[in-house]
């Protein structure tokens, strides 16, 4: 968990498709199968939506979870066409490039007042006060969650994600229970008052459409704000983190902002936030001349893919001038990351701003990690900008 990368060398050359006996999945380690994987349609995202839990064989969820299931698998994410072509189309329309593009400002301001704050106080731990506050503030404004009420959603969205964890532990899965309840009844008691007063904001927007069912305005909402922003955060953790290891590379991009769009391309394929997805094989399927039977779990590692040397040169080399660079961070194919476009404006402006305001940033002790293998992300990043 520490460097998965070593490991992901010696599966690219070794046993690119194998499986792996303690999670019982199929790992996929070579970037051209994971992304043609992700594109291919005899793999779907969830078993549970395709196939009953007799068909694989499988025993059915302990059902303490189902509340959380009903609230996660109603958004966009777990579902399949044609509801997941149906959803997406209702809240792209609020994520095409020219409507983010036109948040840019606001997202400016807001990345201004942090690092202000930040350096006027010398530094601190840059995940707590910019990588955090940032993606949350921008999705919450957005979705039109008061501010008085913005502080719950930090801690119900890591609850949540508790749950996607390789073997989340009980305690890990009852917290992620409650926090999916706990937010669901605040979204539908929000969607309730939009719908009588609606605002400008996308929670009134998505009140107003009647084919909405109650269950996919709320897996909706808290699917943007989870995706919305735990990725956002680790981009920034670890993008900076593989910027104090290469300084060379840092005070190559701090001498050139030009190179912030590359740079921040690079540092999501350097250190993947989202090291692995799962897909469900819905037939079996032949891959670099090995079966994958139906019905298994796929674990498709994007961690890997990005360190892949039939794609990338010098793949262990921090390069933030890379230009050929079709890393697989936002996943591919219909389930493309949706907010590519917002956390690219995020993570230009907060690093641009960190790189002008805070030019002598410097590490003041070794970063903590977080627990997790999927979600990977530093707990805390020290920091001092004399
Ligand atoms: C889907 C990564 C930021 C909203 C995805 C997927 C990935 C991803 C890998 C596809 C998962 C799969 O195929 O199973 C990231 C990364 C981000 C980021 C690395 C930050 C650097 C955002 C933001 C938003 C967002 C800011 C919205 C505000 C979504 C949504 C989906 C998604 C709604 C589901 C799309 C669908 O199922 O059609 N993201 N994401 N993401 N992301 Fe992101």
């Amino acid at each position: 968990m520490a460097s998965p990368y070593a490991v992901y060398d010696e599966l690219r050359r070794e046993t690119p498709v194998s499986f792996f006996e303690p999670t019982g999945q199929w790992l996929i380690a070579r970037h051209a199968d994971v992304n043609a994987l992700l594109r291919d349609r005899r793999l779907g995202r969830s078993y549970l939506h395709l196939a009953t839990h007799e068909e694989f064989g499988r025993e059915p969820e302990p059902d303490f979870q189902e509340p959380f299931w009903r609230v996660i698998r109603a958004g966009m994410l777990d579902v399949e066409p044609p509801v997941h072509t149906r959803l997406r189309r209702l809240v792209s329309k609020a994520f095409t490039p020219r409507m983010v593009e036109s948040m840019r400002p606001r997202v400016r301001a807001i990345v201004e007042g942090l690092v202000d704050d930040f350096v006027e106080k010398g530094g601190g731990d840059l995940i707590a006060e910019v990588a955090e506050p940032l993606p949350v503030t921008v999705i919450a404004e957005m979705l039109g969650v008061p501010d008085a009420d913005r502080h719950l959603l930090r801690p119900w969205s890591a609850d949540i994600c508790g749950m996607y964890e390789l073997n989340p532990s009980a305690a890990a899965q009852h917290t992620a229970v409650r926090a999916a309840a706990e937010f669901s009844d605040y979204l539908k008691g929000l969607a309730r008052a939009r719908r009588s007063a609606p605002g400008d904001d996308l929670i009134s927007a998505l009140a107003q459409i009647e084919e909405l069912t109650e269950d996919e305005l709320v897996g909706t909402c808290v699917l943007l704000l989870n995706a919305g922003h735990e990725a956002t955060v680790n981009v920034t953790g670890n993008g900076w983190w593989s910027l104090f290891r290469n300084p060379a590379e840092l005070v190559r991009l701090r001498d050139d902002l030009s190179l912030l769009p590359t740079a921040i391309e690079e540092l999501m394929r350097y250190d993947t936030p989202l090291q692995m997805f799962e897909r469900w094989a819905l037939e079996d399927i032949e891959v670099g001349g090995v079966t994958i039977p139906k019905g298994v779990e796929v674990a498709l590692l994007f961690g890997s893919a990005n360190r892949d040397p039939e794609v990338f040169a010098d793949p262990d080399t921090l390069d933030v001038g890379r230009a050929d660079n079709p890393h697989i961070s936002f996943g591919a194919g219909i389930h493309f990351c949706l907010g590519a476009p917002l956390a690219r404006i995020e993570l230009v402006e907060s690093f641009g701003a960190l790189l002008k305001r805070a030019p002598s940033l410097e590490l003041t002790r070794e970063p903590e990690w977080n627990p997790g293998y999927i979600i990977r992300g530093l707990r805390s990043l020290d920091v001092s900008c004399e």
